[in-house]
């Protein structure tokens, strides 16, 4: 009774004009033509069937979900009337779950991240699963490679167990997002790792931290859930997840709780957070260029071309630079200004 749930709340604005509010970078393609939130779920299949898979998102964005999902049952797509970030939609999933299988263990990913060694995600898994039976709120830790801030950290402490070449660690501390200075101290400190954001746990001990931490979250997602398949529950639902407090789960838990351990594991994991990251995901040709669409040039250096058009791209002599072209719009961005993109974003979309 292991379940997946898949969080597919992205809001879109750091790879504009690909991705945006009406489709965010889970539905972006990747090289295998299949989409992010699809290779999300593919890549546990073996271990975790789509009829034991749930994910939640925005309402607007559940029938793309859907189109891309095809064989998760419908009613495992849980439609948030707005975002209310991850802490909610994981306090909605798990009580989901508890109702038709108390006992259940949820596996939680992202629906945008890349994974390229799906072998030793799904060994780490297996561990975690032993974990989580216990009663251990599960995270896999990433080794860090910068100070980024973006991140949450997690201080490991002594090994609490090992399974298929992977060993566990009760954990010391977790920080989300810290600033740039602490960052780089924990960098050098050396016994910290990132988040992946992949989180096993049984749903009782989650509800139970939810109870202890959030506690008015817990109640109302009772309510919520307690009324789903009644008359009232859309009513219910429409009316208690206003009221939620938009908090993440890093800040409203996983900072707190005492349960956490952490499986420290090389996935090839890629949070693929800006234009950079996912263009590099495409092959490049002899010139370092990462061409999707029809593109021709040369002389360029370091160079990514999204073209998702049917109109030529052609480029010279370019260095570091980032094309974007799209049927309305052509966006092209220095890549050490790969951040931007979202301001730019934000812009655009307060003048359309
Ligand atoms: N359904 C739903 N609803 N999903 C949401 C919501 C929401 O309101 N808000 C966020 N999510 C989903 C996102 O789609 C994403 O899959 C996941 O929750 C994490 O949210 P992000 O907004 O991307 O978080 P982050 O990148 O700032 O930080 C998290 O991920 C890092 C790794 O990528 C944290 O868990 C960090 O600790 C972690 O290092
Ligand atoms: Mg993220």
């Amino acid at each position: 009774h292991l379940n997946a749930v898949i969080l597919a709340g992205g809001s879109g604005t750091r790879l504009w004009p690909l991705s945006t509010p009406s489709f965010p970078k889970q539905f972006l393609p990747l090289p295998s033509g299949k989409s992010m939130i699809q290779e999300t779920l593919e890549r546990v299949a073996p271990l975790i069937t789509p009829a034991q898979s749930w994910v939640i998102t925005g309402k607007s964005m559940a029938d793309l979900v859907q189109e891309h999902l095809p064989t998760v049952p419908a009613q495992h797509i849980l439609r948030e009337p707005m975002g209310r970030n991850s802490a909610p939609a994981i306090a909605w999933a798990a009580a989901a779950i508890a109702k038709q299988d108390p006992d259940a263990i949820m596996a939680i990913f992202s629906a945008d991240a890349v994974i390229t060694h799906v072998e030793s995600l799904r060994n780490t898994l297996d561990l975690a699963y032993k974990l989580a039976e216990q009663g251990k709120l599960v995270t896999i830790g990433i080794q860090p490679t910068s100070p980024e801030t973006g991140y949450g950290y997690i201080r490991f402490a002594k090994e609490v167990s090992e399974g298929s070449g992977y060993k566990a660690f009760q954990v010391e501390r977790f920080v989300e997002k810290p600033n740039l200075e602490t960052a780089q101290s924990y960098l050098d400190d050396g016994h910290y790792v990132w988040n992946a954001g992949i989180f096993i746990w049984s749903v009782k001990a989650i509800l139970a931290e939810f109870s202890q931490h959030l506690p008015d979250i817990a109640e109302k997602i009772n309510q919520i859930v307690d009324k789903a398949s009644t008359e009232d529950g859309q009513h219910m639902l429409d009316t208690l997840w206003p009221q939620l407090q938009s908090i993440s789960i890093d800040y409203g838990i996983l900072e707190k709780t005492s349960q956490l351990v952490v499986i420290p594991a090389q996935l090839g994991w890629n949070d693929v957070g800006n234009w950079n990251q996912y263009g590099a995901l495409f092959p490049a040709d002899e010139q370092g260029i990462h061409a999707v669409g029809s593109h021709t040039g040369f002389g360029s250096q370091n160079v990514i071309v999204y073209n998702n058009t049917q109109r030529r791209v052609y480029t010279i002599g370019l260095e570091d630079v980032i094309v974007v072209e799209m049927d309305d719009m052509t966006v092209i961005c220095h890549k050490t200004h790969v951040q931007r993109v979202k301001e730019l974003a934000e812009k655009h979309h307060k003048k359309a």
